[in-house]
């Protein structure tokens, strides 16, 4: 018996059957040959949210859940966060390798030079209602820009499909500010080329009448450091989502707005947001217990804790932490900080959140600086957007080379109603109605 193989006995047939093991992982295909007769369809897995179902193979992230690593095609995010800047991170997602001098250079120059909106995008992001959400707001118009580059469908051309990554990247600050001055009613900031990527973003939000916008140091690069860590998670939802929308080969901006879409939930991206709305329900480090007791009686769950994946502490809610003391130090100190502190140390030596493996992730401190930084909180995920789409963009690009993939497609066990027929004297059915 090969080494690297599966038994499995069939007790209805008492048949036995042998199934190669890959990358610890067996074919959910070959389950199909497992069948009670020439009739049967053949065994499925069930799993409902796909708790332990791989549906691609990847090059790009790497998480070790339970020891608390998170790596980019091999590079710690500690060192990345430490040594890079977002643009170079997106450049070794994208292509692999980190960039050298030259190579940043002019993938510097490319995304500088790509992140201008046609003067008819801009005009149909001021047709949203004054008050819409911004993250509602970036989702449509990431889709609108599907009817301004409708060369972008050819995507089985990689030159193309490379530009309109580049355009994705260089153009989402723009979308992301545009939305946020939208809704503060503020006429919209054009890019300034000389700037960084961060700067010019922070530029975008918040140039007023100054001749020159500049950008606080310490501020930028902290948004830099924050723009790192939320680059790419593999197999999350809104990933998930874009590997799915990309299956049916629509254009890459069709399937980032539906990443986006998927984003925007309370228990992804818009966690960020609901921890900063619990802190304010909380009020004060002496409501914390009372609060505590209320999750832990099944009463909602305490936002910015837990993770599918991560069964120890996130490693970028560590190194958010450590940002978290330089922005403070230029911005203040957030009050809500102090209830996050004790609320995180309360929730780590309670036995609910103990042996449920219940970490602050990301989201539990992200909100807290971006508030600081001056950020509503209607803004949160869709900084977080901003960064993800690269992540997006290279698991898109990987799955269009992967000639294992096809459109996706899951099955389901269908629990509904055997064959049934109408009963014409109960319903009025169009006979009867016809004959009226
Ligand atoms: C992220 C999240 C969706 C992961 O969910 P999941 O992997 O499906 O985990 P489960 O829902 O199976 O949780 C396992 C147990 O922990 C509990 N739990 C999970 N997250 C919890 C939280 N934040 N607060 C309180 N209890 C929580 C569940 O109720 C469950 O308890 P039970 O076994 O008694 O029923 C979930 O932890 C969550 O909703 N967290 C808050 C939202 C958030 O911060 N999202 C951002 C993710 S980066």
């Amino acid at each position: 018996m090969p080494e690297n193989t599966l038994t499995v006995t069939d007790n209805r047939t008492n048949k036995t059957y042998t199934l190669p093991i890959e990358n610890g992982t067996i074919r959910g295909m070959d389950l199909r040959q497992i069948k009670t007769g020439a009739e049967d369809f053949g065994l499925m897995s069930y799993d409902p949210a796909f708790m332990n179902t791989a549906s691609c193979k990847s090059a790009i992230t790497f998480i070790d859940g339970d020891r608390g690593i998170l790596r980019y095609r091999g590079y710690n995010i500690e060192d990345l966060a430490e040594n890079c800047t977002y643009l170079q991170v997106a450049y070794l997602l994208l292509f692999g390798e980190l960039p050298d001098q030259k190579q940043t250079r002019e993938w510097v120059d490319k995304i500088t030079h790509h992140t201008m909106l046609h003067e008819t995008t801009k005009e149909f992001m001021h047709r949203f209602r004054h008050d819409a959400h911004p993250m509602g707001v970036l989702t449509s118009t990431v889709a609108a820009l599907s009817t301004v580059y409708p060369e972008a469908k050819n995507i089985h051309d990689p030159e193309n499909r490379m530009l309109q990554i580049i355009r994705l990247v260089a153009k989402m600050p723009t979308m992301a500010a545009y939305s946020y001055r939208h809704s503060l009613g503020f006429p919209y900031v054009y890019p300034d080329n000389e700037l960084t990527y961060t700067e010019n973003f922070m530029n975008m939000l918040w140039k007023m009448v100054e001749p020159k916008y500049v950008a606080n140091p310490v501020l930028a690069r902290a948004l830099d450091i924050l723009f790192i860590l939320h680059a790419d998670h593999e197999q999350n939802c809104s990933t998930n989502t874009m590997r799915c929308v990309g299956s049916s080969h629509p254009d890459p901006y069709l399937a980032v707005s539906g990443a986006c879409a998927a984003l925007a939930g309370p228990l992804h991206g818009g966690a960020n947001e609901a921890v900063l709305i619990m802190l304010a329900e909380i009020g004060d480090k002496r409501n914390i217990p009372d609060y505590i007791k209320r999750i832990k009686e099944g009463k909602g769950k305490l936002m910015g804790f837990g993770h599918r994946v991560y069964k120890n502490y996130d490693p970028r809610a560590r190194i958010i932490k450590q940002i978290a003391d330089q922005v403070f130090q230029v911005t203040g100190k957030n009050p809500k900080l102090e209830i996050a502190l004790e609320l995180e140390k309360i929730a780590l030596e309670d036995e609910y959140f103990v042996t449920r493996k219940l970490y602050p992730n990301v989201d539990f401190y992200s909100g807290i600086i971006y508030q600081a930084m001056g950020f509503l909180p209607e803004m949160f995920t869709v900084l977080f957007a901003i960064p993800r789409t690269v992540g997006w963009l290279a698991q898109w690009n990987e799955m269009l080379e992967d000639k294992e993939q096809k459109i996706s497609r899951p099955r389901q066990v269908y629990i509904g109603h055997a064959l049934r027929k109408i009963d014409g004297t109960k319903f009025a059915t169009v006979k009867s109605a016809v004959g009226r």
